[in-house]
């Protein structure tokens, strides 16, 4: 190759570099744009559950013999605060994601730690929950934390939409470049409609939900040069989580 098509394409490289940091650049000040409109729902999501704490707590003098009192107020005061924390916690991935630490993971491991996550969170529900490993053991390019934050995002979605019970199944499939991890539910599915806006931030059909879940997992997706896709009935939805394999 001649010196002139080499200095064409580290021109060309150097280009495609300047686009991407000025696409993440504008991706984040949209973000915060966001962040700024909704922040009164926000200061409204993280309030209630504070007055909730607070009646306990200005009650306590009084109460602190009656047994039943101190039962309710521990549990109450937990949840609360576990809520205030959750969504704080949220909030804080979308408006500053950490950057990916990559190294080799392996997907089934990962499924795995998943479950192993799920089962913590979600005990009550009569949800069955089915693994479909592939045949042999896939690896992909990824932060483990992050990706695992995806699964159990996603995971947790389908289980919520079946509150009735039905059954989960999560396969691996792969092709020579790709990972693909399937998050398959029976349950109500997502209206045509909704489903444009399931990656919005803020967009939820949630009684408690913050609506942040799907768009930090899109995020950490994309940062991961990978892809979320859905499809969606009303008899069932699935995710699958796309990406690069490791060789
Ligand atoms: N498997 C699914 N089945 C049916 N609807 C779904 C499914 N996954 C997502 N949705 C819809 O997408 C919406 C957005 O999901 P997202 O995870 O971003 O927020 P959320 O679950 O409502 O709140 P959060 O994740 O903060 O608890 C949900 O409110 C729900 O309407
Ligand atoms: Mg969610």
């Amino acid at each position: 190759m001649d010196s002139k098509s080499d200095t064409l394409l580290s021109e060309n490289k150097k280009l495609k570099e300047e686009l991407k940091e000025l696409k993440q650049e504008l991706a984040q000040s949209k973000k915060l744009s966001i962040l700024g409109t909704m922040a009164s729902s926000i200061a409204h999501e993280i309030k209630n559950p504070l007055v909730a704490v607070k009646t306990f707590f200005d009650l306590l003098p009084t109460k602190y013999e009656d047994e039943e009192f101190r039962g309710n107020f521990s549990l109450v005061v937990k949840r609360e605060v576990e809520r205030i924390n959750e969504l704080v916690t949220q909030l804080l991935d979308f408006a500053r994601p950490k950057k990916p630490v990559f190294e080799k993971v392996q997907v089934d491991e990962l499924v795995k730690h998943t479950l192993d996550l799920l089962s913590l969170q979600s005990k009550d529900t009569n949800v069955d929950v089915v693994t479909k490993e592939s045949k042999e053991a896939f690896s992909v390019k990824a932060d483990r934390e992050q990706i695992s934050r995806v699964f159990t995002n996603i995971a947790l979605n389908s289980i919520q939409a079946m509150h009735n019970g039905g059954q989960l199944e999560i396969s691996t499939l792969v092709n020579k470049t790709k990972v693909e991890t399937r998050f398959s539910d029976n349950g109500p599915g997502i209206t045509k409609e909704n489903l444009e806006k399931i990656f919005e931030p803020f967009f939820s059909t949630k009684h408690k939900g913050s609506g942040l879940g799907l768009s930090i997992c899109q995020q950490i997706v994309q940062d991961h040069n990978g892809e979320i896709k859905v499809k969606s009935t009303s008899s069932g939805t699935a995710f699958s989580i796309i990406l690069p394999i490791y060789k």
